[in-house]
C-alpha cells in the first residue's frame, strides 16, 4: 500500500498550488497515511461517498456511515479497498451509541450527512420543517461528534470535517453582490450557519487535545441533496478532494477556519 504524504494528496486541488500563499502557510508533513482510521457520516451516496472514495484509495480504513444497511454495502463493494460498512442515523440517539461502541481509535470524522428541503424563504417555511433539517445539520453533527470523540482522542492526528455550505455565510448573505444574497433555501442555510458557529467552538474546545476541526463549503454538486444541486454540473469529486485535504491536514495547519472546497477561505 502506498504511504501518501499531504501534498501528493493536495496535488489535485485547483486553488492550491505550490506558489501560492495558503500552500505555503498550511504545507507540512502528515508522515503517512497508513492505519489512519476515518468515519464519514452519510457516505452511500453523493459527496460523501466520493469522500470514502477518495480516503479509501489514499490507503485509509474507511467506515462508510449509511443509515441504511443495504444503501451502505452497496456504496462499501463499489468503493473498494478498506472501506466497511457502519449503519449509522445521525438524528437516532440508539443508533448513534451502537456506532460509537464499536470504535477503537477514530483519527478522522467527517461530519457530511444532511438534508436541504425546499427552495422557501423563512416566511414560507413551517417551524417543523426548521426542526427537522436542524435535527440532521445541527443536532446530528453535536450527537456524532461528542459520541466518537472518546475515540478521536486516542489518535495522534484527530481530524474533525464539518462538511458546511457557502450558502451558510452570513457575509456573503448580506452582500449585495453576493450570489447567496437572499432568504432563499432558509431553513437549511440557517443550519449551515449554526455549523459554522459550532465548527468555531469545537476547535476552540478540543484544541487541548490537538483536534482540529474546520468547515468545508464543497461547491455546488450535482447530487439529490435538492433540486438545485441536481440540476448542477458539479463534479461531486472535486468537493470531495477539499474534504480529503481537511481530513489529512499536518499538526501545524489550520482548525477553527472555514475553507472553499479549493482551499481557499470562505467568510463566516
Ligand atoms: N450538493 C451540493 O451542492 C452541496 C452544497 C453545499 C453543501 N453540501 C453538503 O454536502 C453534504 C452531502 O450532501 P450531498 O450533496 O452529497 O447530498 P446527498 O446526495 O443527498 O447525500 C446526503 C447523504 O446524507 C445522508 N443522510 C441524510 N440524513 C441522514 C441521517 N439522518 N443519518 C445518516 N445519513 C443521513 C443521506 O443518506 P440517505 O441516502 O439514507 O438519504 C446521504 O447519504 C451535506 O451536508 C450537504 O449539506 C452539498
Amino acid at each position: 500500500m502506498r504511504s501518501y504524504g499531504w501534498r501528493d494528496l493536495t496535488q489535485g486541488l485547483a486553488g492550491v498550488r505550490p506558489e501560492s500563499a495558503t500552500w505555503r502557510s498550511l504545507s507540512g508533513s502528515f508522515g503517512g497515511v497508513d492505519n489512519l482510521v476515518a468515519l464519514v457520516t452519510g457516505a452511500n451516496k453523493g459527496i460523501g461517498k466520493e469522500i470514502a472514495r477518495q480516503l479509501a484509495d489514499a490507503g485509509l480504513t474507511v467506515y462508510v456511515g449509511s443509515r441504511d444497511a443495504a444503501r451502505g454495502e452497496r456504496a462499501v463493494e463499489e468503493i473498494g479497498g478498506d472501506a466497511r460498512l457502519l449503519v449509522l442515523n445521525v438524528t437516532d440517539d440508539a443508533s448513534i451509541a451502537d456506532a460509537a461502541r464499536q470504535a477503537g481509535t477514530l483519527d478522522i470524522l467527517v461530519n457530511n450527512a444532511g438534508i436541504s428541503g425546499d427552495d422557501k424563504t423563512p416566511d414560507q417555511e413551517d417551524a417543523g420543517t426548521f426542526r427537522r433539517i436542524y435535527q440532521t445539520n445541527v443536532f446530528g453533527v453535536v450527537a456524532v461528534t461528542n459520541a466518537f470523540l472518546p475515540a478521536l482522542r486516542r489518535s495522534a492526528h484527530p481530524r474533525i470535517v464539518n462538511v458546511s455550505s457557502g450558502t451558510g455565510s452570513l457575509t456573503w448573505a448580506t452582500d449585495p453582490q453576493s450570489r447567496h444574497w437572499s432568504g432563499r433555501y432558509a431553513a437549511y442555510r440557517s443550519s449551515k450557519t449554526a455549523l459554522n458557529a459550532l465548527t468555531v467552538f469545537y476547535a476552540r474546545t478540543l484544541a487541548d487535545d490537538g483536534i482540529k476541526v474546520n468547515a468545508l463549503a464543497p461547491g455546488l454538486r450535482r447530487t439529490d441533496l435538492n433540486a438545485t444541486a441536481a440540476a448542477s454540473g458539479g463534479d461531486p469529486a472535486e468537493a470531495a478532494a477539499g474534504a480529503v485535504w481537511l481530513a489529512l491536514l499536518p499538526d501545524d495547519g489550520p482548525t477553527g477556519e472555514f475553507f472553499s472546497w479549493d482551499a481557499t477561505p470562505v467568510p463566516w
